[in-house]
């Protein structure tokens, strides 16, 4: 089931949860007419979400559960680091999850694209519910953007053809995923196919505006050498050249130094309640 070898992009996965915290922040501000008693992170990661759930509800209890033992010992640290209480638990989706209580608020963000049937999997979220329980996913919204469209050197509208590159290798990692199935991807629709009601979507803007600060900075420097490895062989060569540019610590036109770097997104959320009290 994993396309990734995730373990090796815990610190880019925490960085990237840091960075994109004020979309989590008002997602869950969206659910403040809930008082869970238990929530559940499924592919928590390194536990960013699973410890800001833990700090919004603090009588609910939190349990983060991933794949990937290494992130979710990041999770239990982060966690003793915020004072929070979140529980871990190793599993793999879905087949490993039978076995969890049933939860008042179950939470899955940018998980569920990297199971082959996607509906079927909403389905097993779906059905960690409690009655009346929410189901929240987050799949979809924009690519990021870091740079001007021209950086001052190289052919502009470098991101435009990272992003291009991003599509494909989506797409392609779709298409290999075990039992991979094609479905119209109307995540809504498929949290009423998994019989939740009020199903809705809602995006969020995560905008840090230049000059962007360490962490996140340290985020894009993360990403981008992580394109810089995926992508070289189906980039024009003047790209490559103009990603070693913005690679180059010493170079004063490279992320590191430049004050011109920001951060702009968008994420979607999609949420679904399960009927019953
Ligand atoms: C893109 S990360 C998302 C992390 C976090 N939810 C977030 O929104 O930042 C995907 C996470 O799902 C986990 N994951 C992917 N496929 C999985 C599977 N089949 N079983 C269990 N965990 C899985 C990975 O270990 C990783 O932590």
């Amino acid at each position: 089931m994993k396309d990734v070898d995730w373990a090796a992009m815990a610190d880019m996965l925490e960085r990237e949860g840091e960075t994109h915290d004020p979309y989590v922040r008002e997602a869950i501000g969206e659910l403040e007419h809930l008082a869970p008693q238990r929530i559940l992170d499924i592919g928590s990661g390194p536990g960013v979400v699973a410890c800001l759930l833990a700090a919004a509800f603090p009588k609910a209890e939190v349990t983060a559960v991933d794949g990937t033992p290494e992130l979710l010992a990041r999770a239990e640290r982060r966690a003793e680091r915020s004072g929070v209480e979140v529980r871990t638990r190793v599993a793999e989706f879905p087949a490993g999850l039978d076995g969890l209580e049933p939860a008042d608020l179950v939470w899955s963000g940018q998980v569920v694209h990297h199971v082959g049937d996607q509906q079927a999997a909403l389905d097993r979220l779906a059905g960690l519910l409690a009655p009346g329980g929410v189901l929240t996913i987050v799949e979809g919204g924009l690519p990021e953007r870091w740079l001007p469209r021209d950086l001052g050197f190289g052919r502009p509208g470098l991101q435009t053809r990272l992003d291009a590159a991003t599509a494909d290798r989506f797409a392609q990692m779709r298409a290999e995923q075990p039992g991979s199935v094609r479905v119209l991807e109307d995540w809504p629709g498929m949290l009423r196919a998994a019989g939740l009601t009020d199903a809705r979507s809602k995006t969020f803007l995560v905008d840090r505006p230049a000059p962007l600060a360490d962490g996140p900075r340290r985020y894009v420097r993360r990403l981008l050498e992580r394109q810089r490895g995926a992508f070289a062989e189906v980039l024009d060569p003047e790209d490559v050249v103009t990603l070693d540019r913005l690679l180059d610590p010493a170079d004063p036109a490279g992320i590191d130094r430049r004050q011109d770097l920001f951060l702009l997104t968008a994420k979607t959320v999609h949420f679904g309640r399960r009927p019953g009290s």
